[in-house]
């Protein structure tokens, strides 16, 4: 497969950029030509951002795994889809043919189809990184089950809560999922979950870690002997179920400034169209390359840039079930050295994490297949930056500062390797068709260079999110009714003197800890469950690793044992009801804080404190109780 709209020097950046700004439709439907369709589309793009209504390609019919498996296999049927490294080094590693992997994805739906799925269907996948779970998403894409992948590190609640606003009837996961040293019990998670449910008509589950289950009759099948049944009927085929451009592909739930997640919604066209036009460009794949995405599926990264991406490219995908510090630091430069691995793309904080452990793993690592490093997820900060591109990269190899979101679909502002210049931490110029703009506290658009403000963007992209999941609402008054007739991002940005973006960090309550998108009011009515706990209020503050830490201020009526004691009772209340990755790295027990008259908590305090920067706390004549700063000061952690 080659790939006509690359760019492939600046000047044709430049081109490409301003015909996507000039004449969108036409821009956006030279590029989809290159697509399989079953119906081509009536209209390229209707838009309107108040109310809030975008669709692209309407009209068209599609399905998105005929143009991720089918399309590729008269030519490149024998090429590896999929290539997969367990978490154990010990095991053999395993490859997917774009033939194979075809394959398993329709025995799958058949799997499905016994099962009762039907198109339009919500599936909840809740599964390790094994290749099942590549297969089981390919599969609901293939049957038309919108799918709704959460992450293996969130608790029964979690599960719970989104399984009911997704409306939910099927679940597909596993016994439990290797993790570095960890083992997951993913199954009594989801049993948890599902403890009062009733609207859960099956439970496929696939074997990994042969742990001891429960299984219940009448709605628990195991993954393997629903397999068997597809084979005995002896024909594997299924066919792709037609999907109009804005059926919706899946749900995936983020954190945003309320205390409720939100179901992201992304539907077929515009969203297979974007991912596969980034995937191409930002990292210039070449047929025949292995991309490396160390993200989990369960992100956005992985839905993009490990499965539709690159599968629509027809491109070779790494998927590694394990961390990069199992069985120690070096294992990510092992999987390179051993697959060849020319594009690496992971987060800062991965990055970061590795940096602590010196140059020691790196040591005769053979590292010369790489050809381009990428990063995503949170700012990289300048230091981590220069570890990354002269330890790994050997300065040799061009590092793409990835700037996007989980409603986004796809990158949106990023350097493309070796066609557009990196800078350190930046994430430089947006991708033909982002039209981004700066606006101040009003709203209004900050002009020319050397600018700072809050991040916005102007005009649509095909991977833009269509709505929030049961709540259009929702969605409208979160992205497009803060600033009238824009996207708002939630980010903070600058626009240096070359118009370069770079992004300086969440300006809503929305923290990101290891790349873990986190809202602070869900940290706050997970710690206010514990019993005894007043109120509380969440905060971010630097963290070396992580990017940013939760820090928990709580006022609580009575210390039970001790304060480490109870410490620890909030911490486990939080694992129980988001995740371990939400749990406080530090509480603060207070006996109140810091509000105005009206009682809205100052959290621009908190975080000053939290940040060990008090010398410049700003007016704090407008709190009701002013002394209460002193107190806080005195306590901090
Ligand atoms: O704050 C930005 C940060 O991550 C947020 C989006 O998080 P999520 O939806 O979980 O998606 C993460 C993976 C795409 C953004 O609002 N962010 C993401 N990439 C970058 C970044 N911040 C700075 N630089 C980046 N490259």
């Amino acid at each position: 497969m080659n790939y006509p709209y690359q760019i492939k020097n600046l000047e044709a950046y430049h081109k490409a950029y301003q015909e996507s700004v000039e004449q969108p439709e036409a821009f956006w439907a030279n590029i989809a030509e290159h697509f399989t369709w079953k119906k081509k589309w009536d209209s390229v793009l209707n838009w309107s951002f108040s109310p809030y209504k975008v669709e692209w390609f309407k009209g068209a019919q599609l399905n998105i795994t005929e143009n991720c498996l089918d399309r590729h296999l008269e030519k490149n049927g024998d090429r590896p889809a999929i290539v997969w490294e367990a978490n154990s080094p010990e095991q053999a590693a395993l490859t997917l043919t774009y033939r194979q992997l075809h394959f398993k994805v329709m025995q799958f739906a058949n799997v499905l189809k016994n099962n009762g799925v039907k198109k339009g269907d919500r599936i909840c996948i809740y599964m390790g990184m094994v290749p099942e779970l590549s297969i089981a998403t390919l599969a609901c894409a293939r049957i038309g089950a919108i799918h709704s992948v959460i992450f293996g590190g969130f608790s029964a609640q979690a599960i719970a809560d989104r399984l009911e606003d997704a409306k939910a009837e099927f679940i597909i996961t596993c016994d439990g999922a290797y993790r570095g040293a960890k083992e997951i019990p993913l199954k009594d998670v989801i049993d948890d979950a599902l403890i009062g449910n009733h609207s859960i008509k099956r439970v496929i589950v696939y074997t990994r870690t042969h742990a001891p289950l429960s299984m219940i009759k009448g709605r628990d099948v195991w993954w393997e002997d629903e397999i068997k049944k597809v084979e005995s009927d002896g024909n594997p085929y299924f066919p792709a179920e037609t999907m109009d451009a804005e059926d919706i592909l899946f749900i995936l739930y983020t954190s945003g400034s309320t205390g409720k997640p939100k179901g992201v919604v992304h539907t077929t066209a515009g969203y297979m169209v974007w991912t596969n036009y980034t995937f191409v460009n930002v990292f210039q794949y070449e047929p025949g390359q292995i991309h490396f995405c160390t993200a989990d599926i369960g992100w956005i990264t992985g839905h993009s840039y490990i499965l539709y991406g690159p599968l629509s490219a027809g491109a070779t995908s790494l998927m590694f079930e394990g961390i990069p510090t199992y069985p120690d630091a070096s294992r990510f430069w092992d999987i390179v050295e051993k697959h060849k691995v020319n594009i690496l793309y992971t987060a800062p904080t991965a990055i970061r994490s590795l940096m602590g452990f010196g140059l020691e793993p790196l040591q005769n690592k053979n590292l010369c297949s790489l050809k381009v490093l990428g990063t995503v997820g949170e700012p990289i900060n300048e230091e981590a930056w220069h570890w990354y591109d002269e330890n790994v990269g050997k300065k040799n190899s061009p590092i793409v500062d990835t700037w996007w979101q989980t409603e986004t679909g796809g990158i949106l502002i990023s350097n493309i390797a070796n066609v557009t210049p990196g800078v350190p931490s930046f994430a430089t110029l947006p991708m033909p068709g982002v039209q981004p703009c700066l606006v101040d506290e009003k709203g209004i658009e900050i002009e020319g260079n050397n600018a700072n403000g809050n991040l916005c963007i102007k005009f649509p992209w095909p991977g833009i999110l269509r709505s929030t999941y049961g709540d259009h609402e929702r969605c409208e008054k979160t992205y497009f009714s803060i600033y009238k007739n824009y996207y708002f991002t939630g980010d903070g940005c600058l626009r240096d003197a070359k118009g370069n973006y770079r992004i300086t960090g969440r300006v809503d309550d929305v923290l990101n800890v290891s790349g873990h998108r986190i809202g602070t009011a869900e940290v706050e009515n997970a710690i206010n469950c514990h019993t005894g706990v007043i109120e509380s209020a969440v905060v971010g503050y630097p963290h070396d690793i992580k990017g940013q830490g939760i820090y928990a201020y709580v006022i609580f009526s009575g210390i039970h044992e001790n304060e480490e004691h109870t410490r620890k009772d909030i911490s486990l209340t939080v694992s129980k009801i988001i995740g371990a990755i939400a749990k406080p790295d530090k509480i603060q027990f207070v006996s109140a804080l810091p509000k105005t008259r009206s009682g809205k908590i100052m959290r621009r305090i908190l975080r000053k404190i939290a940040e060990g920067d008090t010398s410049t706390l700003g007016d704090t004549t407008t709190l009701l109780d002013p002394t209460v700063v002193e107190i806080l000061i005195e306590g901090r952690l």
